[in-house]
């Protein structure tokens, strides 16, 4: 018996009502489901209301979104429904966040679960369970010695920052990659290397800048990438509080480094006692380890990491040498319990499902897309290239990577049913982030059948 047994939540959730209440709910999901198998167009009596909505909206938030995309609230797997009642399979994951895709039936029970919990949102003065299991699990996974949650990744990078800045100062410089994206809050913006996230925003951050890895020149570019970061340590000695590392590239376009190239920037780092902070926003659960950072073989190396999206609860974890002051971080919002009880399953999923190591679910999804990405290649090399990434993150390069070309190639593939997005620039790349908690290697060739025909039409 369990000592929390007697407290009033547990006769309550015991009580045959609740318990056939949520059977009954999770039945019904399933069965409706059955009738979600295949990519789907839109229904014609739909698109006129479809499209006067989306004008709508498009009014109200001031912008046109990416996609004309308004879900329906409904999907099976990898699969998803649209308002217009087109099925699309969902290839992109929220950018991230959809590993286990559309109405996943365990995921929707410990939905049922947070609904019935006392508060929707979590927060500092007052947290459940999940905060203390989800922190819990991540610091004992991660080898790190905290964890602070947050509710985007955004904040778990500012907070990382943070606690590079104090235990560091007064060094008040970051060290970060050309192409990288960290977010785009007022500070974040400025280190995330695009020119327009940060144009007309007053800049207060000194970010010094290092070309990444470049993969058809390992030495060159490793040589390279050190000496420009020992020029930044020398200009500006015992400035820098902090190196950002995105050790997969995501929005730059799954560009991957190497173990070797990580290790040359990292000793160079550890002598001058700069913090070193790897973003695992994107990269988190999508290689063929829990953490990039595990995949490499960093882990003596890190101080600070930062995760979110797959996670649905961000998360900054730190080496105690980092550990904050009172006051330094704080929010009212830790996260909503839905995602904290997610965040859990997640984890504990992701942990005992054989996903990871050379031979898991990631690494097998990857090469069935290499397969076929290999076959399209030697048909007609002018047509695509690629993949890039690792495990569940996949790019490609179609028409030689030309801009205008790749953003009007991913709206037709929109429309002939797979959501993907782009990545990068010179060359831009397709990107996807595949739900491959659900996808079997079925789904990934009817993906790559729609893939091809698209790219020979
Ligand atoms: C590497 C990386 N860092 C940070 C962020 C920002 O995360 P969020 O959009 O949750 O604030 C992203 C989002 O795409 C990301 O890919």
């Amino acid at each position: 018996m369990n000592i929390f047994d007697s407290l009033e939540v547990n006769r309550f959730k015991q009580d045959p009502r609740v318990r056939e209440g949520k059977k009954l709910l999770i039945e019904a999901l399933q069965e409706h489901q059955k009738r979600l198998t295949q990519v789907k167009p839109p229904k014609e009596e739909l698109l006129q209301s479809y499209y006067d909505t989306l004008a709508l909206f498009h009014s109200i938030r001031g912008g046109k979104l990416y996609y004309p995309y308004l879900g329906s609230g409904w999907g099976h797997g990898p699969l998803v429904e649209l308002l217009d009642g087109s099925v699309k399979y969902d290839m992109i994951s929220g950018i991230g966040p959809h590993f286990w895709g559309h109405s996943h039936p365990e995921l929707t029970e410990v939905a049922l679960d947070a609904a019935l919990a006392d508060t929707i949102m979590q927060g500092h003065l007052q947290q459940n369970q999940d905060a203390y299991t989800l922190s819990n699990l991540l610091v004992k996974s991660s080898g790190l010695d905290h964890c602070f949650l947050s509710s985007s990744g955004a904040m778990a990078n500012e907070n990382a920052l943070k606690l590079a800045f104090h235990r560091h100062f007064p060094a008040d410089r970051i060290l970060a990659f050309d192409h990288c994206f960290m977010g785009r809050t007022l500070a974040l913006a400025q280190i995330t290397d695009k020119p327009s996230f940060r144009e007309g925003l007053p800049l207060h951050l000194s970010v010094d800048y290092i070309p990444f890895y470049h993969a058809n020149y390992p030495e060159e570019s490793t040589k390279l990438s050190v000496n420009t970061l020992k020029q930044h340590l020398n200009r500006y000695p015992k400035r820098h509080a902090v190196m950002c590392f995105e050790l997969i590239q995501g929005e730059g376009g799954f560009n991957v480094g190497t173990r070797d190239y990580f290790v040359a920037l990292m000793e160079v780092l550890k002598e001058h006692q700069v913090a070193i902070f790897v973003d695992e926003i994107q990269t988190f659960g999508r290689t063929t380890e829990l953490f990039a950072y595990q995949y490499f073989g960093l882990e003596s190396y890190v101080d600070l990491v930062s995760i979110g999206k797959l996670s649905q609860v961000c998360a900054t974890l730190f080496k105690s040498d980092y550990k904050p002051k009172p006051g330094l971080l704080s929010q009212t919002f830790t996260s909503s319990s839905i995602a904290l009880k997610a965040s859990c399953w997640i984890l504990q999923h992701l942990l005992s499902d054989r996903f990871f190591g050379p031979d898991g679910t990631l690494a097998r999804l990857h090469g069935r897309f290499v397969e076929h990405f290999s076959r399209i290649e030697t048909d007609d090399s002018t047509l695509v290239q690629g993949p890039y990434g690792i495990g569940s993150m996949i790019a490609f390069t179609p028409f030689g990577g030309e801009h205008s070309q790749v953003e009007k190639f991913v709206q037709k593939l929109f429309e002939a049913g797979v959501i993907s997005f782009v990545a990068g620039s010179h060359p831009t790349r397709v990107r996807l982030l595949i739900p491959a908690g659900v996808m079997t290697l079925d789904d990934v060739d009817a993906v790559m059948q729609i893939i091809e025909k698209t790219l020979k039409t």
